[in-house]
């Protein structure tokens, strides 16, 4: 394979967006065109105001700085693919829910589909590049289906090339990318794709950040990297609970053992857990492989880090009830924040679903407020969540309110479940002359000047505190 000149990127998500259009503009010389099989996706990526699709600080300026230049948004998937020398396949890959593996295995199909279609409309050879997180050795099922379908003369190189970025400082991350990591075979066809992938990205990311391995340590090296991260933090939350236990303050904890050099300042907050579509999901993979390899200690090791999350949400509920006088029945809790964290529109896994059904068995009333999730996707997800409630009770008891203050008002407690920066800066002394006395507050987010709410009269309980009332 020679030089890049045109990218196809199947998937127009939170990753094939950003990740296409920061290539788009840091590529000029690159046509870029981003395909999915679903229509109003690909609108809203075209909508002449940059209503785009998904929130994420700065793409907007990305998608404005090329789209109609050398980017592209398209439902046209044959002619993307026909088109292009390089293929990203950047779809969803989600726990399974049904079959082999429920509740552990990444389902495949989406990559799988959109790998035959390449397989059969391509009619000249491809880079085909695994950006989705996938479990080890898909890129091998990928170049079976490849290699089994194609026509004379096409020939098929698989890449595998993860993505690191994280929702919320999405462009930031892609604009200077702490490494790219590209998994190739490691033969002289494998490499010159590799070559030429390297090539693409070394247009604005210096080449010793730019870090080539084999395939199977690629994949697995992403799934690595997100149990680890998502392992700080039930690391982080296990210590909190043993602070509320004893007066400890999990701040300070944290802070101290983040001087560490070796361990780090960075991803030691405590908070009600972590959400996302990706920690789970990949951590879950990681202990579906551990125990398809036979490899149970390690399968339970990393299972744990996810059980510990659950505890966390649990735990919280458990502490907003407690508190409550053992009953939240009839109250009304504000609820601020809905995505799974602050800068992002995106719910998946979010802690604030998993803590509104809490209450909702309750028999709770329930104020929402998020500065950034449409309406429709609240109901959508607590719908999911509360398979025994018809969405008409839920809509009884839920309120999706305007404002923070507007959630507040006539409340009996409000919970902090995103750490939304504009939470920080809510009129104190407004919310508390509205809401209903005692008046409660839960930081699930550790972003509160505790010491002033209680001068204001608040109640306040933090996670990883004791006694902070
Ligand atoms: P997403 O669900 O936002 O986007 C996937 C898109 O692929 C959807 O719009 C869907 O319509 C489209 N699609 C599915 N099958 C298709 C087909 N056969 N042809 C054309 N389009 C098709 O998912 P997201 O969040 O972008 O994730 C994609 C992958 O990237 C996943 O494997 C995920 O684990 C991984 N990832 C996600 C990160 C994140 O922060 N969301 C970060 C790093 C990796």
């Amino acid at each position: 394979p020679g030089k890049v000149s045109k990218i196809c990127c199947i998937g127009a998500g939170y990753v094939g967006g950003p990740t296409c259009a920061v290539i788009a503009l840091k590529c000029p010389h690159i046509t870029v065109t981003i395909v999915d099989v679903n229509q109003s996706r690909i609108d809203a990526w075209n909508d002449k105001d940059f209503k785009l699709p998904i929130y994420e600080p700065g793409l907007e300026d990305v998608v404005r700085g090329c789209r109609g230049r050398n980017l592209f948004f398209s439902t046209d998937v044959d002619k993307g693919i026909q088109e292009a020398d390089l293929i990203f396949v950047s779809v969803n890959t989600p726990t399974k829910k049904s079959g082999v593996g429920a509740g552990f295995a990444a389902d495949l199909n989406y990559v799988e589909l959109a790998t035959r279609r390449i397989a059969a409309v391509a009619n000249s050879s491809k880079i085909v590049v695994e950006k989705s997180t996938v479990p080890c050795r898909t890129a091998e099922s990928m170049r079976t289906i490849l290699e089994s379908n194609s026509k004379p003369n096409c020939r098929f190189d698989i890449l595998s090339n993860p993505e690191f970025l994280a929702e919320g400082t999405a462009i930031g991350d892609l604009f200077k990318p702490d490494r790219v990591l590209i998994g190739s075979l490691q033969t002289p066809e494998g490499k010159a794709a590799c070559d030429a992938l390297t090539e693409v990205y070394a247009n604005w990311v210096s080449k010793d950040r730019i870090l080539t391995v084999g395939l199977w340590s690629s994949e697995l090296s992403k799934l690595a990297a997100n149990a680890m991260l998502a392992q700080r933090i039930s690391s982080v939350n296990a210590l909190s609970a043993i602070c509320e236990a004893t007066g400890a303050n999990i701040d300070e904890v944290a802070h101290a053992v983040g001087f560490d050099s070796r361990v780090g300042p960075k991803f030691l907050k405590a908070s009600v857990g972590f959400g996302g579509s990706c920690f789970q999901k990949d951590i879950l993979n990681l202990v579906y492989l551990s125990e398809s390899l036979h490899l149970p200690e390690v399968a339970a090791y990393w299972r744990q880090v996810v059980e510990m999350n659950e505890y966390q949400k649990r735990r919280f509920s458990k502490t907003v009830v407690d508190t409550l006088f053992n009953t939240i029945t009839g109250k009304h809790i504000a609820v601020l924040g809905f995505a799974f964290k602050a800068d992002t529109g995106d719910t998946r896994e979010s802690a604030s679903i998993t803590l509104i059904r809490d209450f909702l068995n309750e028999r709770a009333n329930i104020k929402i407020y998020d500065p950034q999730v449409p309406h429709e996707q609240i109901w959508f997800d607590l719908a999911e969540a509360c398979p025994n409630l018809p969405l008409e009770s839920i809509k009884k008891s839920v309120t999706i309110c305007p404002s923070a203050l507007d959630a507040c008002n006539q409340a009996d407690a409000l919970v902090i479940a995103t750490e939304w920066k504009e939470f920080k800066e809510i009129d104190w002394e407004a919310v508390y002359t509205n809401m209903n006395k005692p008046a409660f507050v839960f930081d699930g987010r550790l972003i509160l000047d505790v010491e002033k709410l209680k001068k204001i009269g608040f109640k306040v309980t933090v996670i990883g505190r004791g006694n902070v009332m």
